[in-house]
């Protein structure tokens, strides 16, 4: 049995709006499970529905086949970090961790042996004395991460805990969060609308549009197998192929015309690190096909270099990795190789086409 269970949730606001469309999740102990989606699409709705801060429509959520419906949030055993640090500037760290245990009585000495736990638990046991005030924007955070904690909650929910950080330190502090949370082996829900912190980070991601579950996977099945195409260009960049007769053409040396003609109003798509500059062609056992482009642009960021490409499926953009040892082409005509698992097709209804 799944630790946590969601249950066909549906949350209106008002009488029109529905912000949470029969979304159905399942969270395993242990397990770091991402929301990933644009903003507006229903992510903190949901995680504030499972805190019980929201009272859903219809639909359930429990924990281990309890039903938290009439649970009130302080009787959950679930432990929440905000987006915004929302810790107590004239409080010191230790008392800021401590305020959650001291509100549901916990006895003295029992506070003086968590807090101090918890605070090692996030690297802040030397800072236990400082007010808030005096310490940096990812220290801060971890307070809030230390003040979820202590409690020993069963689930822990993040909202976009590191949107206020600089780029370094999100990085930093993602993986810290991730260690943390494998070490004591709680389940997590960690809100972002970053596609590369959810890849990183996650278990399993979940992805949300506009009130409903989009797709939920794996980061490989989400980013190398996207069952729609608002997953394929909301996690990671797509190339549209641009329709015409240059994509008749791929289509069929690539055996793709069935697919395309059961399908009136598909679109075909592209990583750009699955075009392959002739170049550096290798040997696949699949299909392909060649088409002849310009560059356009070359963009040399020392890891990768990104070509723009001009040709008669449109403007492509490839990624060449290590391009120093390829020798990409920089400007001027150049072949790119299409393979045939490299395209994906999308029906009218924005759904992949199984080929
Ligand atoms: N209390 C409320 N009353 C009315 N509408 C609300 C309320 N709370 C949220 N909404 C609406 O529900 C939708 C989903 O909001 P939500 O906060 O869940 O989005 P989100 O995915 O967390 O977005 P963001 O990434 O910007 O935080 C939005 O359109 C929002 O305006
Ligand atoms: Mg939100």
């Amino acid at each position: 049995m799944a630790y946590l269970s969601v249950a066909n949730a549906t949350k209106r606001f008002g009488e029109t709006f529905t912000a949470l469309k029969d979304v159905s999740i399942s969270v395993e102990r242990g397990e770091f499970f991402t929301l990933l989606g644009p903003s507006g699409c229903g992510k903190t709705t949901l995680l504030r529905s499972i805190a019980g801060f929201n009272q859903l429509t219809s639909g359930s959520i429990a924990i281990e086949g309890r039903d938290l419906g009439s649970v009130p949030p302080h009787k959950r055993d679930i432990g929440m970090v905000f987006q915004d640090y929302a810790v107590f500037p004239h409080l010191t760290v230790f008392e800021n961790v401590a305020f959650g245990l001291k509100a549901r009585k916990v006895a003295r000495d029992e506070i003086a042996r968590r807090v101090p736990k918890a605070l090692e638990a996030v690297r802040l046991g030397a800072l236990a004395e400082r007010l808030p005030a005096a310490m940096s924007g990812g220290q801060q955070q971890r307070i809030g991460l230390a003040r979820a904690m202590v409690i020993n909650p069963q689930l822990l929910l993040m909202d976009e805990p590191l949107s206020n950080l600089d780029a370094k330190l999100r990085v930093e502090l993602r993986e810290e969060i991730r260690d943390i949370q494998k070490q004591i082996g709680i389940a997590a829900i960690y809100v972002t609308h970053d596609q590369e912190e959810a890849l990183a980070i996650s278990d399993r991601i979940c992805v949300m549009s506009n009130g409903h579950v989009e797709q939920l996977g794996t980061p490989q099945e989400i980013y190398g197998n996207p069952q729609t195409l608002f997953v394929a260009s909301f996690v990671g960049t797509i190339n549209a192929l641009k329709p015409g007769e240059a994509l008749t053409r791929l289509l069929g040396q690539l055996d793709l015309t069935n697919a395309d003609n059961t399908h009136p109003g598909a679109t075909w798509v592209v990583r750009p690190e699955n075009l392959i500059v002739a170049s550096e062609r290798a040997e696949v056992g699949e299909p392909q096909a060649e088409i002849t482009g310009t560059v356009s642009k070359y963009t040399y960021l020392g890891r990768e270099a990104h070509l723009q490409i001009h040709s008669d499926l449109g403007d492509l953009v490839v990624h060449v990795a290590n391009p120093d040892r390829t020798a990409v082409q920089r400007e001027g005509e150049v072949k790119v190789v299409v393979t045939r698992s490299a395209v994906l097709g999308f029906g009218a209804d924005g759904k992949r086409i199984g080929v």
